[in-house]
């Protein structure tokens, strides 16, 4: 099957009530765990791809291998740049074969980042491209993007409903208390603003910062209106714990596949058991 937007998931996630999953793509091994996980459970499933990754993976390989694994799935999948920071890398995404982008304008003034995220979902509609805008800013640390727990801010619900109504983005990320990277405590959800914003718009809620939210949090945040929750890094640590294990068994480990092999296992276990939980499993 070829890549598809992430639109091709709104209607059926919303009706049955579950959310799609975003992981991230790391490297062929991630790619591949990600895609057995979507095939074994029967659920559609998202790549992300941030610009570090993409610079690291090369837009080339990224963009061949999801093609790649889209076609061998037999489940939608969706190439989606993850917090895109310009037009420019939005449109170059687009032209290399990406079917979904995000264009992260949280960090400017409101106004700014509505005219900014309307201009790529011009352009990205234009071409069947499905759109993801964010307003507030999530605390945590992924690749390029650092921000302090303390400069975090929270999505303010009248904005977020103003901002959906002007950009009409297809999925709408708000900022309501997660954080990229692994949390010290629980993380405090504010479920008030995910409920106020979801049933004022027309889009699926994002959650970002999947990774080590308890389980009954994001039953409830489903429940409310998220359709779309992202993790990457409980898929990191399930790499580099099972790498570091097996290195640390046998030290003289020199063939790589044989350690990310098991690692590549760790990821899919990991993926599987999130598709359960947000409730794609068995959609497709
Ligand atoms: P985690 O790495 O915390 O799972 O967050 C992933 C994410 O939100 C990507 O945008």
């Amino acid at each position: 099957m070829p890549l598809v937007p992430m639109t091709a998931f709104i209607e059926d996630s919303k009706k049955n009530k579950y959310a799609v999953g975003q992981f991230n793509l790391n490297n062929l091994e991630f790619t591949q765990a990600i895609t057995e996980a979507a095939m074994e459970e029967k659920s559609p499933v998202i790549f992300g791809v941030s610009e570090g990754a993409m610079r690291y993976m090369g837009l080339d390989y990224t963009v061949a291998m999801a093609k790649a694994a889209a076609e061998r799935a037999g489940v939608p999948v969706a190439l989606h740049l993850d917090h895109g920071s310009s037009f420019e890398v939005v449109m170059k995404c687009i032209r290399a074969g990406f079917s979904s982008v995000m264009f992260d304008g949280s960090h400017y003034p409101l106004e700014e980042n509505i005219r900014l995220t309307k201009q790529v979902v011009e352009a990205a509609h234009a071409v069947g491209v499905s759109v993801e805008g964010e307003l507030g800013t999530i605390g945590g640390v992924e690749d390029d993007l650092s921000v302090d727990e303390e400069d975090a801010t929270l999505a303010k619900p009248e904005e977020a409903i103003r901002f959906w109504e002007e950009t009409k983005v297809d999925y709408l990320a708000i900022a309501v208390g997660t954080a990229h990277g692994m949390y010290k405590g629980e993380p405090k959800i504010r479920f008030d603003i995910i409920e106020k914003v979801a049933s004022s718009i027309g889009a699926p809620i994002v959650l970002h910062g999947g990774s080590g939210v308890p389980d009954e949090s994001i039953r409830k945040a489903i429940s409310l209106g998220v359709g779309k929750i992202n993790v990457n890094t409980e898929n990191q640590v399930a790499c580099t714990e099972t790498i570091r294990k097996i290195l640390a068994e046998k030290p003289n480990e020199i063939d790589p596949r044989k350690y990310l092999g098991p690692a590549r296992e760790a990821i899919k276990e990991v993926v599987k058991g999130k598709m359960r939980l947000f409730g794609s499993s068995n959609r497709v």
